[in-house]
């Protein structure tokens, strides 16, 4: 493959790394993470490998909903520092390589927000039109209500001015109304002021529930969509809208921009990510088989964010109640580990009752998922949720840097996970001195995935392995071939594989020592160890693997 498109269309084969600033470092020695104590740490990551950072909001906030409720789009949250640290932070991370998005919530508002202050006091409020209002609203639809431990209705009555208004979250999280061109404008600028000082893009919160209350005015609400893409184009080229939007595959090529590829430019696999879970509990490959087999090619440019764990619930809404309740039984079957009906509340490892070879396999398996993988912080040295954290909270846990926690020289705001994924047996330091920590391997797999962009550019099929627990894909693209093998069980596996025009090749191992022959026939016969995975470069005999795709063509 030619890297030279790698770079243009970065985010086809990017990693990116989720993080809050708030709970990353902390460098003023408050107890909360801020830009300073950050930007030390970039070494760290550009270290690790990923190419983006995803920052969660960092924007000014009442804190009701962890900074998904903002006073004001256009500064910092004065706890986590200043504009003045967040340039320093750009340009730093720009200086290592890294791009940076963040998020971008404007489907709504704190009820702090001086817009909303200004809207709800009077009906003639300039700003009374950049939410929306109803005298009466339609019966609630229980299936609507996002929170259903906090809300129980999506519309709020407001006795300031009489009228109820719409919150699709929180009732103090107002919905702007993007019907308002006055609001489309202004969430334009937003996205325009944070260009210019150097984002590369943004992870686009909710948008279903964003395009939802769209104004006739426009012919689509995906209309909306396309002229913020267009306006990012006009003004930098190579930047990013990176959606939040779990629905059914079916629904979801829209947002895309059905065939043309001028809405988001990424979306998450919310529909893959479910399936693979629902496999890694069965121990059975075929439900992110078949995940794979249905998900749409993304229209050229576009690409697909894949995952195992965010910084929300891992929900599980798109399963069935009987699949749900299988994820649950064998992933988190404590009531204090569920949350609203449909999730869990816990990061990867504890699930995976810490075992090591098995939390290895499932980062393997994301890393060699046809998609451009995103991680959340913590993730690559196994960091465990802390229960006694309220909701959604339980995962965002300061993150670990030694044992004795490193994150602040005072004592952190947020409680750290106690036992087993204390930082006294999981923290950064430890693991850069230990080759075969989680750190090691997802430097490994990162390094792995960057120099096989096949991976994530190239056609995907999904093979037969004869298996019912190894999932076998191969990617493929401009002539050359990846193939990766992943046993979702415990017990060792045997598989033989049928490689179509691979016929006399050498697969070459990738994650470790070691190759194989395919026959005349195309036939492989491929060993696994429990929860074994093995990733392969295909290349002819007289082709050292290294070469096989680096040829520019
Ligand atoms: C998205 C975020 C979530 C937040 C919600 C409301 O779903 O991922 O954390 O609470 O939007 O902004």
């Amino acid at each position: 493959m030619r890297l030279t498109c790698t770079s243009d269309l970065w985010w086809k084969n990017a990693v990116i790394y989720c993080l809050d600033v708030e709970t990353f470092k902390d460098g003023d020695d408050d107890g909360i993470g801020d830009f300073r104590g950050l930007t030390q740490q970039i070494d760290y990551l550009a270290g690790l490998g990923v190419t983006c950072l995803w920052l969660m909001p960092f924007f000014p906030t009442p804190n009701r909903d962890d900074g998904y409720d903002i006073t004001d789009f256009y500064s910092v949250d004065p706890r986590l520092g200043t504009l003045g640290d967040f340039v320093e932070f750009m340009r730093t991370a720009r200086d290592r390589g890294l791009r940076v998005i963040a998020d971008l919530v404007v489907n709504h508002t704190s009820d702090r927000h001086p817009w909303f202050l200004d809207a709800r006091s009077s009906r003639d409020s300039r700003y009374r039109d950049w939410y929306v209002w109803s005298d009466r609203p339609e019966p609630d639809d229980p299936s609507q209500i996002v929170f259903p431990d906090k809300e129980n209705s999506i519309w709020q009555f407001d006795d300031q001015s009489g009228q109820y208004y719409l919150h699709s979250f929180y009732r103090h999280q107002p919905d702007l109304n993007v019907g308002n061109p006055e609001v489309r404008d202004e969430i334009a600028r937003i996205l325009g002021f944070w260009m210019e000082l150097g984002l590369s893009g943004f992870r686009v919160d909710a948008v279903p529930f964003l395009i939802q209350n769209v104004h006739p005015q426009l012919a689509s609400p995906h209309e909306f969509l396309a002229d913020l893409r267009a306006f990012m184009t006009r003004r930098s080229g190579g930047s990013v809208l990176l959606g939040e939007v779990n629905v059914p595959y079916e629904e979801l090529t829209e947002y895309f921009g059905a065939g043309l590829g001028d809405q988001l430019t990424m979306c998450f696999d919310f529909i893959g990510m479910q399936r693979a879970w629902l496999a890694m509990a069965r121990s059975e490959a075929e439900p992110l088989a078949q995940a794979l087999r249905e998900r749409p090619t993304p229209p050229k440019d576009c690409q697909w964010a894949v995952f195992l764990r965010n910084h929300d619930e891992l929900t599980l809404d798109k399963l069935t109640e009987a699949e749900r309740k299988e994820v649950f039984d064998a992933f988190g079957p404590e009531p204090r580990m569920q949350i609203y009906g449909r999730g869990l509340r816990r990061r990867l490892p504890g699930m995976f009752g810490g075992d090591l070879r098995r939390i290895k396999m499932a980062y393997s398996l994301l890393f060699s998922l046809p998609g451009t993988p995103v991680v959340f912080y913590g993730e690559e040295i196994g960091m465990g949720e802390n229960l006694d954290a309220e909701g959604r909270m339980a995962v965002r846990v300061p993150m670990q840097w030694s044992r004795e926690g490193g994150f602040s020289q005072a004592e952190p705001e947020r409680d750290m996970p106690e036992g087993a994924f204390s930082p006294a047996r999981v923290n950064v330091a430890d693991q850069k001195r230990d080759g075969d920590s989680l750190l090691r391997w997802f430097q490994l797999l990162i390094e792995r995935y960057r120099e096989c962009p096949e991976l994530a550019w190239g056609a995907h099929t999904v093979l037969e392995s004869g298996h019912p627990s190894v999932l076998a894909h191969r990617c493929d693209a401009d002539g050359a071939t990846v193939l990766a093998v992943h046993n979702l069980c415990d017990t060792a596996a045997e598989i033989d594989l049928t490689l179509d025009g691979l016929d006399g090749q050498i697969l070459t191992d990738l994650l470790m020592d070691g190759r194989l022959e395919v026959g005349g026939d195309g036939g492989v016969h491929i060993p696994l160890t429990p929860h074994g995975c093995r990733w392969f470069r295909a290349s002819e005999p007289e082709v050292p693997p290294e070469d096989a795709s680096i040829k520019a063509r």
